[in-house]
């Protein structure tokens, strides 16, 4: 698959740009808002990889020009910037291809981190809405901390919540995910329940925040 990941200079967007990369043969594309940042985070990642015995191509471009006729683009960029990246990129969007968001919106307290939804109800939601017509909106990957993931000696033994109303397009995330060694897909509904599974962030981070030796928590389900 032609995967973009736009903001793929970010922590989560690298994170993903190396697993893909190392466990899987999906053509990857880094978006930026400027080209010379997407050019450099595509070396970056490409230098890593090497000294993995990993020989990748990476592609990169502004976020419109990955997200042309991508298979699946994820929208890594800060919560309440995701929206209007979507709108931005809608018109160079294929029918078919997939949305997926990781993304939480949240605030920082002095009593722990806090959930903070649109209020439709979650950020995937309010994507969905924003959407084009044919192209499916699912939430995966909210939980997964990027320092360990973007660690290619890391075992991460996690899972990651999927959730969309568009079952076709669930699988094929589900199955993104599942390629990762050490990430398990976990089906989590439809989009009603988005709520839910992004509101976990806010809960790990406040844990990690509070706990010795916590850092980079993750959810796994027993
Ligand atoms: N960090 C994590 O561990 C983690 C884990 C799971 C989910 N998430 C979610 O994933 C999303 C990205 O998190 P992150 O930590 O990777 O974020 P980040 O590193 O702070 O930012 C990612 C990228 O977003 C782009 N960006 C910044 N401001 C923007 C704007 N105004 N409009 C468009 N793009 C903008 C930047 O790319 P350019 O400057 O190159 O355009 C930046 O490199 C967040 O919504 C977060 O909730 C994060």
């Amino acid at each position: 698959m032609d995967i973009a990941i736009l903001g793929g200079t970010g922590d989560i967007g690298a994170a993903l740009a190396l697993r893909w990369a190392y466990h899987t043969d999906h053509h990857i594309r880094i978006g930026s808002r400027t080209e010379e940042k997407a050019a450099a985070a595509s070396d970056r990642y490409v230098t890593t990889l090497a000294d993995y015995d990993v020989s990748a191509s990476i592609d990169w471009g502004t976020n419109d020009d990955v997200a042309a006729g991508a298979d699946a683009i994820v929208l890594a960029v800060p919560p309440y910037h995701a929206r209007g990246l979507l709108e931005t990129v809608a018109s160079v969007l294929t029918p078919g291809t997939i949305v997926i968001t990781p993304a939480v919106g949240m605030k920082r307290t002095d009593a722990g981190f806090v959930y903070n939804p649109p209020s439709t109800g979650s950020l995937t939601e309010l994507l969905a809405q924003s959407a084009p017509d044919k192209v499916s909106v699912i939430g995966a990957f909210h939980t997964l901390p990027a320092g360990r993931v973007a660690d290619l000696d890391a075992d991460l033994g996690m899972d990651t919540f999927v959730v969309g109303d568009d079952r076709e397009a669930h699988a094929v995330v589900c199955g993104l995910a599942n390629e990762i060694e050490g990430i398990r897909a976990v089906d989590a509904g439809g989009l009603v329940c988005a709520g839910a599974v992004e509101a976990c962030t806010p809960l790990l981070l406040t844990v990690a925040q509070r706990t010795e030796k916590m850092n980079d928590l993750g959810v796994r389900l027993v």
